[in-house]
């Protein structure tokens, strides 16, 4: 990512701090394209860095507590000391995200001592692009080059997981983070977190994904980690007739079927779901290397079928925009991207069918809700980046 178009974080940090900082750093938000709730299944996900980003400015202070400041959320400068922060403020409160990356630094047997930060973003907040991810890893990919910290990028994305667990309360996997560190321009990422390899491959030339925010604001945690839990009792009953599996992962959609009379019904359907994101994505793959672009969005479409009837992790707003894009000739594909229950929906079209498909999906979607969603138009973007200024 080019650090260099981001003066306005340093602008933040020299108007409230009255000094220069010593270290910029960027990390953009993500689109999932596919693999639902597969990463904490030891699976396969296909995303993609897009080119918006949090920006944070960095120095070490001389006093014995931290500052930041994100004019964009809070006027006011916040301080803390960078001891006895273990325990999160009230839910709700955005420091939690710099304490909590902080917290997962100390665990880990890393000294920081105390700093400034500016921070901005351009990553919109709560869409389900992953502005917490990019705030995280902003944080992360600075903070590693302020204190000249050595870490490669599963280590540097299981902080922000780790603040995500275990001081925002959502179980989330590695995903959002793993993708803002590993964004290729021009390319989605093709991750697995069992081994956490990762590959790219080219984005076909000549289309577009649009995203669509639903505009409906969920707090994941509860039902999020209530499906990890039906995940892991998927696994544990599973294991009783194929002891070798450890996640679900290792099982075909063919073992399901023999042992779905193991599952109660709901544990089965959420299985179902995850084994079928992951086959999914390893589809999906293939269809893009043959450059069979038709074959790849009919999976899209598929993945949403699937969050409607086995996940249940869709909403009204986003089943709406999934049948307008199926009853479309322009749309390829379509689903919901991410942790689900609200946030955004992505739609494949040609590139030249922009225009028209946008403002169909627009005056639908106000005729039902008197509201036009918020659009946007990403582009594939590279990874985080830190530098010293
Ligand atoms: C959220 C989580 C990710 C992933 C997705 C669903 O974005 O943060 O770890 O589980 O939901 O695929």
């Amino acid at each position: 990512m080019d650090i260099s178009v981001n003066s306005a974080v340093k602008d933040i940090f020299e108007n409230t701090y009255n000094a220069k900082p010593q270290v910029v750093a960027v990390a953009p938000g993500r689109l999932e394209i596919l693999g639902n709730h597969t990463d904490y299944n030891e699976g396969y996900v296909l995303s993609a860095a897009v080119d918006s980003y949090t920006s944070i400015a960095l120095k070490i202070s001389k006093e014995d507590y931290c500052r930041v400041v994100s004019p964009q959320i809070q006027q006011e400068v916040r301080d803390f000391s960078l001891y006895g922060i273990q325990n999160p403020l009230p839910a709700g409160d955005w420091t939690n995200y710099i304490r909590g990356v902080i917290c997962e630094f100390q665990k880990r047997g890393f000294e920081l001592s105390p700093f400034d930060a500016a921070i901005s973003s351009t990553v919109p907040l709560s869409a389900g692009m992953s502005s917490s991810a990019a705030l995280e890893m902003a944080l992360v990919s600075g903070l590693c080059e302020l204190f000249e910290i050595e870490m490669n990028l599963t280590d540097k994305a299981k902080i922000g997981q780790g603040c995500e667990n275990n001081y925002i309360g959502a179980k989330t996997g590695l995903m959002d983070q793993f993708t803002s560190l590993a964004g290729k321009k021009d390319q989605l990422v093709l991750s697995e977190y069992r081994d956490h390899t990762v590959n790219t491959i080219p984005i076909p030339e000549g289309y577009s994904l649009v995203v669509f925010n639903s505009g409906v604001k969920h707090d994941l945690s509860q039902e999020y980690n209530e499906r990890r839990e039906q995940c892991e009792e998927a696994v544990a009953l599973l294991k009783e007739a194929y002891p070798h599996i450890s996640s679900l992962r290792d099982v075909s959609l063919e073992e399901l079927m023999v042992e779905k009379g193991r599952l109660p019904e709901v544990v089965h359907r959420r299985a179902l779901h995850v084994i079928g994101e992951n086959s999914r994505v390893l589809q999906a793959v293939a269809r893009l290397r043959e450059n069979d672009i038709e074959s790849f969005g009919k999976l899209l479409f598929e993945s949403q079928q699937s969050s409607i009837d086995n996940f249940e992790n869709s909403c009204d707003e986003l089943d709406f925009l999934y049948r307008l894009a199926k009853k479309s000739d322009l749309c390829l594909g379509a689903r919901l991207s991410g942790g689900g229950f609200g946030g955004i929906s992505i739609h494949l079209l040609k590139s030249t069918d922009i225009d028209i498909y946008v403002d169909y999906i627009h005056s639908q979607f106000n005729e039902e809700y008197s509201r036009i969603p918020e659009t946007y138009f990403c582009s594939c973007a590279d990874g985080a980046a830190a530098k010293k200024c």
